[in-house]
């Protein structure tokens, strides 16, 4: 219907990207279907127009340890429709109005709709035009509350860019307020978000001012789960149809039943959430394996503890795989990328559970040894190198250790396991899922850069090692590229200077860099590469570097070749078995 209602009012249906989010470091997952559109909300040209409506999958891990309780999940689809300098407030709250609350469409009753707006601050003033427009539509002022810049602000991520005020919709569940003070977005449960228009009307400056801006972009996202709970009165998202059925398998299998008890409940939801979101990691386009290292520690860390929860139910394993077919059988029609990889899916669970059983009983039996002398210390604490000895040798994600401890009335040293981490190895960042909040990626001169020889790059490599190279991933920074590709075998370095001379000779050359719209078929039948998640119904941009490459590509690049400067590979190493990982920075002409 979401999409059906934005089509109708002249947007057009977009495809979402992969969970995996391409050239940008700053986020380990697609935390909003805003993020793959990022470019365009900075002033790239979009090839489906100024208003585009779609549905993307997405992963948000800032809050995994919540999932257990009946609101949090960390896989959800966000539904958003964007204006790219086409209409403003005036029109995205009318249409969220009429979406919301006609009879065609959701029905929701318009008495139950609370909104925030904007309060303003000394820095800029409140959005009294979002309200007016509240108000216009028959929402009395007691329903609309102005709120401060933690709850209704959005960006920029760094310390310039793109930023502006948000207005957000409540359905109020009817329950008495819970304090005076109880309003939106309070935790007692009386107020329950459904969707939040944002508005990108200034520019942060480098001096902290904010400066209106003239390509004012609207960006909305409503959550899938939280709308249908509240469309079908459930009391949460778990009692909908996007997480029975799972937990209906996992009862079957275990013999336990939801409903029956809060602590068996809390593990049929941290199964049902945890399976769902690692069959989208492993199904993904650009699929993760489990692995101590960013997107695949998180998926390892998900698998974990839905392992140590299916335990808690039943002795007898093997059967994640059962869980991952019911979440298939649910999602495989609108995700043929999870059907396509149902092999994989099944096999690195298992094999991951294989794993990872060795250990947990050995790590909890030891863990249960070391009980009585902990609770032993006053503070009740579970010092941080006792918790990296249960991730060393035990392979217990901390949040495992975290949970057993809570269980007995404990906390852990999380700086200390940090701390003894990082002693033990460079992988510090790998457990952190850098939060999205307001994120507008980094779009300096120096990323475009990068980002144009990451072009030349992979052409570079097709020529040298054949046209079996395909990208596997993308991060850049504005310091250096890193560039994942197929290829079964070291490169040599003969092949690494190959690769190296033939993209600096096109910076030699100074070819211009620009871009053309076309259907992707086009795009094909016209020789350009094109990546894996690129769907056939769309039209794609196509950046050429003149004669020398061409490749789907949302952009931003530089315009010509001219301004890279000295391409340098600093590295070249696996990533994954069948994947090699090369990082390269440019240099100025002098430094080389
Ligand atoms: N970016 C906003 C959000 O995630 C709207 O899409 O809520």
């Amino acid at each position: 219907m979401y999409i059906d209602f934005f089509v109708s009012n002249a947007h057009t249906h977009i495809s979402g990207k992969s969970l995996i989010p391409e050239n940008d470091p700053t986020v380990l997952f697609t935390t909003a279907g805003m993020h793959p559109l990022v470019p365009y909300i900075l002033g790239e040209h979009h090839p489906g127009g100024k208003r585009l409506v779609n549905y993307q999958k997405c992963i948000r891990t800032a809050d995994i340890d919540e999932v257990g309780d009946p609101s949090h999940c960390t896989f959800f689809e966000m539904l958003g429709n964007w204006s790219l300098g086409d209409y403003f407030k005036e029109e995205a709250i009318r249409m969220s109005y009429e979406f919301l609350t006609s009879k065609k469409w959701l029905g929701f009753d318009r008495n139950t709709l609370s909104v925030t707006v904007f309060k303003g601050d000394e820095l800029v003033p409140p959005d009294e035009e979002s309200a007016s427009i509240w108000r216009a539509l028959g929402i009395p002022d007691q329903r609309i509350y102005f709120l401060p810049r933690e709850d209704n602000w959005w960006g920029p991520a760094g310390k310039t860019g793109p930023c502006g005020p948000d207005t957000e919709m409540f359905i109020d569940l009817g329950k008495e307020p819970c304090s005076p003070g109880c309003r939106p977005g309070c935790y007692c449960g009386k107020y329950f978000e459904v969707w939040n228009d944002v508005f990108m009307q200034y520019m942060k400056k480098d001096d902290g001012s904010f400066e209106p801006l003239k390509n004012k972009t609207v960006d909305t996202g409503m959550g899938l789960e939280r709308t249908i709970t509240m469309l079908q009165g459930k009391p949460g998202v778990y009692d909908t149809e996007l997480f029975l059925p799972i937990i209906e398998i996992i009862e079957e299998l275990s013999g336990h039943h939801y409903g029956e008890n809060p602590e068996t409940d809390r593990s049929l939801r941290i199964i049902s959430d945890h399976i769902k979101a690692s069959c989208f990691i492993l199904g993904d386009e650009y699929g993760i394996k489990p692995s101590n290292l960013g997107q695949g520690y998180i998926l390892r860390r998900l698998i974990r503890r839905s392992i140590r929860h299916l335990r808690k139910l039943t002795p007898e394993g093997g059967f994640l795989d059962d869980i991952a077919d019911t979440v298939i059988g649910m999602y495989g029609d609108i995700y043929p990328e999870l059907k396509t990889n149902r092999e994989t899916i099944a096999s690195e669970l298992n094999k991951e559970e294989e794993r990872f059983s060795a250990t947990l009983k050995k790590g909890e039996h030891e863990f249960e040894k070391l009980l009585p002398n902990l609770m032993k210390n006053p503070r009740k604490i579970i010092p941080g190198r006792v918790a990296f000895r249960l991730y060393d040798t035990y392979g217990f994600p901390l949040e495992i250790t975290e949970e057993l401890a809570q269980e007995h009335g404990l906390s852990v040293d999380k700086k200390g396991f940090e701390e003894a981490f990082q002693k033990h190895q460079e992988l510090s960042k790998s457990g952190a899922d850098k939060s999205f909040k307001g994120g507008l990626a980094d779009h300096s001169d120096m990323v475009k850069r990068l980002h144009t020889a990451t072009h030349l790059l992979h052409k570079a490599l097709r020529l040298v090692l054949g046209d079996h190279i395909a990208q596997m991933g993308s991060n850049i920074t504005a310091e250096r590229l890193r560039f994942d590709f197929s290829h079964p075998g070291k490169m040599s370095p003969g092949q690494i200077a190959e690769v190296e001379k033939i993209v600096n000779e096109q910076i030699e050359k100074e070819l211009p860099v620009s871009y053309e719209i076309m259907s992707l078929e086009d795009a094909k039948n016209d020789g350009a590469i094109a990546l894996f998640g690129d769907k056939y119904e769309e039209k794609v941009k196509v950046y050429s570097i003149k004669g020398f490459s061409k490749e789907v590509c949302g952009g931003p690049h530089v315009e010509n070749t001219g301004e890279l400067g000295s391409f340098r590979i600093t590295k070249e190493q696996s990533s994954s078995a069948g994947v090699r990982r090369i990082r390269a920075i440019l240099l100025d002409k002098q430094e080389n």
